[in-house]
């Protein structure tokens, strides 16, 4: 049997077309359209708008692909912002290790306009951030710092002593570090924690998580049997040893007000709340004591 000629009357002015074809070819008409149009960048899920589901679970485990869990999160932590580290419209809020925005998120919904300062070493997830975020939500600031992480930027420059936020001595209120340490060299933190020390006004608080136990060595990479997912990816799990960690945070001027063992809601981290109380060489003045 010869090959059907193909047909060349176009298909505007074609009256033999049944539905069914007639719905086939307009698939791959579309098709072709959103192939040459520019992809978009966002979802919208309740009036939000949200990276997409690859960015969002490549950032924190497939749990947050889902729409409402990266947003409930988000609102969740916002909370955690309000009720246990003082949180009010005039506080002035650093969050180190931002990501794809997922505090901020949450914290433009519970409490409107503050001062916020997202630092991330992910050039990408930065640029989404300025690009979806700040426009709409202008008190909403997001920097790269290209700064080396094995895992989210192997080719950063080497976070040194010398390494500094761009922002003066005691301008935050609050520092917040969700998931940064857990996948972060213990020299990186030293360095993040005295400049969370630095950035924190007196009486300001920060909050973390961490992997940390009791007498084991000061830092294991990716160590065996201590989580129950597999470590497949460079510093996947970072543990520290406590003793280590919370003097690095005496020698900031920071004081543990809880230590929350395995107190995460994601992957059994721990949750460690600090208070800037001075640094401990100074002699205390009388504006050192803290009234709220
Ligand atoms: C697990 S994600 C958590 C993101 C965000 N804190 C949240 O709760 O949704 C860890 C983030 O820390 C960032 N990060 C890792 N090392 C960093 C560094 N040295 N400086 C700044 N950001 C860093 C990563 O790029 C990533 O966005």
């Amino acid at each position: 049997m010869p090959a059907p000629h193909p047909d060349p009357t176009p298909l505007a002015v074609r009256t033999d077309v049944t539905p069914a074809r007639h719905g086939t070819v307009l698939w791959h008409v579309a098709r072709q359209i959103r192939r040459v149009l520019p992809r978009r960048e966002y979802v919208r899920y309740r009036g939000h708008y949200l990276p997409l589901k690859g960015m969002r679970s490549q950032m924190c485990g497939v749990e947050f692909a889902s729409e409402e869990f990266f947003v409930e999160s988000g609102r969740a932590e916002a909370k955690r912002l309000i009720a246990s580290l003082g949180l009010s419209p005039a506080s002035k809020v650093v969050e180190i290790g931002s990501g794809l925005g997922r505090l901020a998120i949450g914290l433009f919904q519970e409490a409107g306009r503050v001062e916020y300062w997202g630092f991330d070493a992910n050039a990408l997830w930065i640029a989404w951030c300025r690009k979806h975020i700040e426009p709409r939500h202008p008190s909403y600031r997001f920097i790269h710092v290209d700064v080396a992480n094995e895992l989210y930027n192997p080719t950063g420059a080497t976070l040194g002593d010398r390494f500094r936020f761009p922002l003066a001595d005691a301008h935050a209120d609050i520092v917040y570090m969700w998931g940064v340490f857990t996948n972060m060299r213990l020299d990186d933190a030293r360095v993040y924690v005295r400049e969370t020390g630095r950035l924190l006004r007196h009486g300001g608080r920060a909050f973390l998580t961490a992997f940390v136990e009791s007498n084991v060595p000061a830092e294991s990479i990716n160590p065996p049997g201590y989580v129950d997912y597999a470590c497949t990816l460079p510093l996947h799990v970072v543990r520290y040893d406590q003793d280590v960690l919370f003097s690095m945070f005496a020698e900031a001027g920071l004081t543990v007000e809880h230590f929350g063992h395995h107190a995460g809601r994601q992957c059994n981290q721990s949750e460690i709340y600090l208070r800037k109380i001075g640094d401990p060489h100074r002699i205390p003045a009388a504006q050192d004591v803290i009234t709220d």
